[in-house]
């Protein structure tokens, strides 16, 4: 098994410290910013939008993990490449052509990921796994930070898995929502290669030491 990822979601940053908030990510052990896109459609909340985006683009100095819980995501593909994502996730729920929608993620030269919500069986992704480079499993609704981890994520974690090993690819697992240390290890336990934490990175006392800790799961 590879070093896992660890992907630390902004939505519970300090938007009034931003800046401060994308520094200590640079300076720890996490991988990639994850940043989650809400149209108060797809998902009942709205997050933040493109010109926070570019901000952001500004200073963090990783990857930008860019997950569209949003209607119709083929629309805004381009600009978010533009404004600086390296990989996008749009849901399986959101997408009419989603085959379609992977390529046209693939051509901008982003990393193409599907993501299912909790009630949506990874059996939908039989067709279209080839086709993914990632898959996010979400571990609790979209929408919110700090919710409570949903337990049957981690039998779907190996289902997947075992799909991807069946198939003889190397899509990559990822998994958003209730990550913590513990969570965390039983999901990597399961199969999963990337771990997206919010309020457990950015509520904790020391968020470095924190994102240092998930690092360390094997
Ligand atoms: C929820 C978002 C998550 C969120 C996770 O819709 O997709 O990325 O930030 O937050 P925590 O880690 O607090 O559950
Ligand atoms: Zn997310």
């Amino acid at each position: 098994m590879n070093n896992i990822l660890i992907a630390p979601s902004l939505l519970a940053a300090d938007f009034a410290n931003l800046q401060r908030d994308i520094e200590m990510v640079n300076a720890s052990d996490a991988d990639w910013f994850h940043i989650d896109v809400m149209d108060g459609h797809f998902v009942p909340n709205i997050s933040f939008g493109m010109p926070v985006i570019e901000a952001i683009n500004r200073h963090a100095k990783k990857p930008l993990d860019v997950h569209l819980m949003i209607e119709k995501p083929e629309r805004y593909l381009a600009e978010f490449k533009k404004l600086g994502a390296t990989n996008i996730t749009v849901h399986y729920e959101a997408c009419t052509h989603l085959h379609r929608t992977l390529q046209q993620i693939k051509d901008l030269g982003c990393l193409a990921g599907v993501v299912l919500n909790p009630a949506t069986p990874v059996s939908v992704l039989e067709e279209i796994l080839p086709d993914c480079e990632m898959v996010l499993l979400m571990s609790v609704n979209p929408g919110y930070g700090g919710q409570k981890f949903i337990e049957s994520t981690y039998d779907k974690v190996r289902k997947l898995r075992s799909m991807i090993q069946e198939k003889g690819l190397n899509t990559l697992i990822e998994i958003d929502g209730g990550v913590n240390q513990e969570t965390g290890q039983k999901l990597v336990d399961a199969g999963a290669d990337i771990l997206i934490a919010g309020s457990y990175v950015f509520g904790a006392k020391d968020p470095i030491e924190t994102i240092a800790n998930l690092k360390k799961i094997k």
